[in-house]
């Protein structure tokens, strides 16, 4: 179709797909390379002297890799039995133009970057040993544990709130709702792609800053979110989902969120949709659920966090909360295609009641990384994904952006950066299916 908008690109000079292609996959790559270095006694002493050998071999790849895109080289077919191989080989194909293979800085910058990261993935995959070792993993644990106060005084506050939800009042439900959407949607600037892996912890609790940060949210559909949930309170069987993003104080707010919606009894089931492997750096994994609950029951002296961590543990046993994943959340396809790709998570999040999509890569995919005209409809720039009723809480850190009146971008004159800062935020509604 001609008259959509082109996809964001590298070869766009002063874009942020510029930028990120040039400055910060780059710095991400030497990250991964540098840790192999680092680890190698560690890595030999956990997995082996045969797994300790295949590093030179693996940090070759990668190295390869870097050069490649830093010299702006032809993408190569990926390799190996995985399931995902043949789809990522096909979309592949689809970015052939005039009988050439796509390079890093013309092609799709949604697709070159999430081929990055399926790159390293086949590295290691490809190594046997350390298939299943996180490269990521260590910053973001150190991130969980840096935030560990602000983590506290959020689980504090949630077990407070929900003590007795049958003596809330409308006003203190939303109110609550407020809060903890506030909280989901502002844990998500501290995903540690924008930063490089640079530390990132959120010291204060952001509570205190909520009223203030409130400011910032460009586009606030929180009243007909407010409207939806009220509306589900008089259902049964209602089941949300979450697409999660990243892994720290992001999953605990999304968490946090997740058992305000269970205990005061909007949702009898939670579907929460996380990545199967490492992913932009900080995206959630189970094996960082695994390391998040065991963290909030190891904690000394923090009960609130040993009691959460019982709780949610209790849901999961349950299936009151269930943790899913699908190759389609690490393919590098927008969400308009998810239906003729992947109809059966289609399908699945078709029986969803709402479904909350976290983040800045998954508002992107949205999107179509799509260089909309910023008053474009957000529901129009969904391209007609809509499995259900959704709601789009993003820190805004790439340079896109639909449903946003004139009047609001006024808000940011003066911050020339104010697409791609994180500073600014949307809580995004499209109710266009009735379920
Ligand atoms: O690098 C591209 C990007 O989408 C950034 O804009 C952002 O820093 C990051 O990836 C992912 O952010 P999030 O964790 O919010 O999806
Ligand atoms: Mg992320």
């Amino acid at each position: 179709n001609t008259e959509l908008p082109d996809v964001l690109r590298g070869s766009y000079k002063g874009s942020f797909a510029y930028k990120t292609i040039s400055e910060r996959m780059p710095v991400i790559l030497t990250k991964v390379i540098d840790l192999f270095h680092r680890e190698k006694i560690n890595i030999g002493n956990q997995y082996g002297d045969a797994a300790k050998e295949k590093l030179k071999q693996i940090n070759g790849s990668l190295s390869e890799l870097k050069s490649t895109m830093q010299r702006n080289k032809p993408l190569q077919p990926l390799a190996g039995a995985a399931a995902d191989v043949p789809l990522w080989n096909r979309l592949l194909e689809e970015q052939w133009v005039d009988g050439e293979p796509p390079v890093w800085f013309d092609a799709p910058w949604l697709f070159v970057e999430c081929y990055m990261y399926r790159r390293v993935r086949e590295i290691l995959e490809n190594s046997g040993e350390l298939r299943d070792y996180d490269y990521f993993g260590q910053q973001k644990r150190d991130t969980l544990e840096a935030s560990i106060a602000a983590i506290e005084l959020l689980g504090e506050h949630l077990l407070e709130t929900v003590a007795d939800p049958a003596a809330l009042s409308g006003q203190q439900v939303k109110r609550a709702f407020s809060d903890f959407i506030g909280m989901s949607l502002w844990a998500n600037k501290n995903d540690l792609s924008i930063s490089a892996g640079a530390h990132v912890s959120q010291e204060a609790s952001p509570l205190v800053q909520l009223v203030e940060l409130n400011h910032r949210v460009l586009v606030n559909d929180s009243e007909q979110v407010f409207a939806q949930l009220r509306r589900l309170r008089d259902k049964r069987d209602v089941r949300i989902d979450i697409v999660m993003d990243n892994a720290g104080f992001e999953l605990f707010s999304d968490l946090c969120l997740a058992d305000l919606l269970t205990s005061l009894g909007i949702a009898q089931r939670m579907s929460l949709h996380i990545k199967a492997h490492p992913w932009y750096v900080s995206d959630t994994t189970p094996a960082d659920v695994r390391h998040t609950l065991q963290h909030m029951q190891s904690a000394d002296g923090k009960p609130a966090l040993r009691r959460l961590a019982e709780r949610w543990q209790g849901y999961l046993d349950a299936g009151t909360w269930v943790f899913e994943m699908d190759t389609f959340w690490t393919s590098p396809l927008p969400f308009s295609r998810m239906a003729s790709e992947a109809p059966e998570l289609y399908a699945h999040l078709q029986a969803a009641n709402l479904i909350i999509f976290k983040g800045d890569l998954n508002y992107r995919k949205l999107l179509g990384d799509r260089n909309w005209p910023h008053s474009t409809g957000f529901c129009a720039s969904l391209e007609g994904f809509h499995p259900a009723p959704l709601v789009a809480l993003r820190t805004m850190k790439a340079d896109l952006v639909s449903g946003l009146a004139p009047e609001r971008e006024a808000l940011t004159a003066g911050d020339p950066n104010w697409m791609v800062s994180g500073e600014w935020a949307l809580i995004q509604l499209c109710e266009c299916s009735d379920t």
